[in-house]
């Protein structure tokens, strides 16, 4: 069995999902952090593969950028493919002033302007949140490894570039949002939807506010730090 965005077989696709947006991280994860690897799915070029990590088996599947994108790998995976655990690794923006660069932020909850739980939930303002185990894991595991990382909420936006930017930080920030991505709002809420447990892991890749960006070096070794992270709560 297939589905029309994953060429893989039911059986190829382990219970526990890494996420990255970019599908050459899913390469760069399966290579780096697993044994045994094999691709299991190409199709767009949305590479996914499934390992072993210290003997569990874990796949590793890109969304593509933005929660149209994100939605229908996650769908798919949660539908078709029976997936229980969703682990987000991507890269945010940060909005708050006290978050630095490369830190990781582990998004509690989800906030958005899609129009996707509009459809979805009409006049119901759904509250997409993170597994609470695994935000737990994810928590003590950053303690312990002295990462620097903030628990907080996120802004799930459908627009990288924003003419409303300014004004939408200053009423994010009074609410304590910490950051932007594209995708945690939505996969929370079909991990709800399906009884799955979901946890979004960002590292800070651009400071919104100022426009500081991290270099390509500084993103890999961030991004490493947070897929051991990921990968140490399974
Ligand atoms: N906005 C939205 N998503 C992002 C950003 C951003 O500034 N940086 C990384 N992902």
């Amino acid at each position: 069995m297939s589905t029309p965005h994953n060429k893989a077989e039911q059986s190829e696709i382990a219970e526990t999902v890494l996420l990255p947006g970019d599908p050459m991280r899913a390469k760069y994860i399966a290579e780096k952090f697993l044994t045994q690897t094999q691709i299991c799915n190409d199709v767009r070029g949305m590479l996914g593969y499934t390992g072993l990590y210290r003997g569990k088996r874990v796949t590793v599947q890109g969304t593509g950028m933005g929660m149209p994108s994100a939605s229908i790998y996650v769908n798919e995976l949660l539908q078709f493919y029976g997936v229980k655990t969703l682990i987000r690794v991507g890269t945010c923006g940060s909005i708050l002033p006290d978050i630095r660069l490369k830190d990781i932020i582990i998004a509690t909850a989800a906030s958005s302007d899609s129009g996707i739980n509009r459809q979805r939930f009409g006049d119901i303002s759904f509250a997409p949140a993170a597994d609470f185990g695994l935000l737990c894991r994810a928590s003590e595991f950053a303690e312990k490894k002295a990462l620097r990382f903030r628990c907080a909420g996120v802004f799930s936006s459908d627009l990288f570039y924003d003419d409303r930017i300014k004004d939408r930080i200053k009423l994010l920030t009074a609410y304590g949002v910490a950051a932007i991505d594209m995708e945690t709002c939505e996969i929370y809420t079909l991990a709800a939807r399906y009884h799955a447990s979901a946890l979004s892991l960002l590292t800070v890749s651009d400071c919104v506010p100022s426009g500081e960006r991290c270099t390509t070096e500084e993103r890999q070794s961030a991004f490493k730090d947070m897929v051991e992270l990921a990968l140490s709560i399974l």
